[in-house]
């Protein structure tokens, strides 16, 4: 079989088809989800937090994720691997976002890149496009923007705010995204967007509305240490069932119940 490609995503959302995505950061961890059916994998910048232990999205660097999107290209066969082009690799103009993106598409082998902001970014997602590379868009709270927000708050409230963001949405679809992130924002708001655009929306904290559905793997699967997000829903305990087998294996080597006989060599 192929993979999933961006026409198949524009066919969804005419068939009003819902479909999930999900972060993926090691070629492991991406067979896993490639298995299961999950149509889209982001190799998120969100790998800085969740994977390589920086403090939040802004330290990590296009080396780092051309690293991790090269394995979880490695480790599947049929999901669409969306990159996140870091903080600092494509605002500086068309140019420098051409040069990132197409460093994703020939080293990493990603299938599209991903970066945020409204109607500032719109030269850079113009560019990409017609340079052969499908582009995600990504509007709401925008994680690399996080010093200027003052934290990671809901956006679009309020009747201008909202305005704002339809309109940035509407320029990025113009523009030639080829789907939109919409982070943290009310859920109306969400739906309108969705209503209002051909491309398909993908949700994280944003409600029901949208056409797709995003979440960072750690949060879905229970890895991440400490406290959620609370629009992330818990699928499983993995962060226990992983603790506890590393604890059994501790106690077993110390008792010295293993290796059994089974596990040793004569
Ligand atoms: O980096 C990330 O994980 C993301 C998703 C939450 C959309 O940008
Ligand atoms: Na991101």
């Amino acid at each position: 079989g192929r993979r999933v490609t961006v026409r198949d995503l524009a066919l969804a959302k005419r068939r009003g088809e819902r479909w999930p995505m999900l972060t993926a950061y090691d070629a492991l961890t991406a067979g896993v989800f490639d298995e299961a059916g999950i149509p889209v994998l982001l190799v998120g910048d969100s790998a800085a937090d969740n994977h390589l232990g920086y403090p939040n999205t802004v330290p990590v660097t296009v080396d780092e994720l051309i690293t991790l999107t090269a394995a979880v290209v490695r480790g599947t066969k049929r999901s669409l691997i969306v990159a996140d082009m870091p903080f600092g690799s494509y605002q500086a103009s068309a140019t420098q976002a051409l040069a990132t993106g197409t460093r994703f598409l020939k080293e990493a082998g990603a299938g599209a890149v991903k970066l945020e902001g409204g109607r500032r970014v719109v030269p850079q997602v113009e560019a990409l496009v017609q340079a052969g590379i499908p582009v995600m868009a990504h509007v709401g709270l925008t994680p690399q923007s996080v010093n200027v927000l003052g934290g990671y708050r809901v956006q679009g409230r309020g009747d201008e705010e909202a305005e704002r963001l339809l309109a940035d949405a509407k320029s990025l679809e113009a523009a030639g995204a080829f789907a939109v992130v919409l982070e943290l924002v009310p859920g109306e708001l969400a739906t309108r967007v969705t209503e209002l655009l051909n491309i398909p929306t993908i949700g994280i904290g944003a409600g029901p509305g949208t056409d797709a559905q995003v979440l960072v793997w750690t949060d879905m699967a229970g890895m991440t240490a400490g406290q959620a997000p609370r629009f992330a829903k818990k699928y499983a305990d993995m962060r226990a069932v992983l603790g506890d087998a590393a604890r059994a294996y501790a106690a077993d080597v110390v008792s010295g119940a293993f290796p059994a006989p089974e596990h040793t060599f004569h």
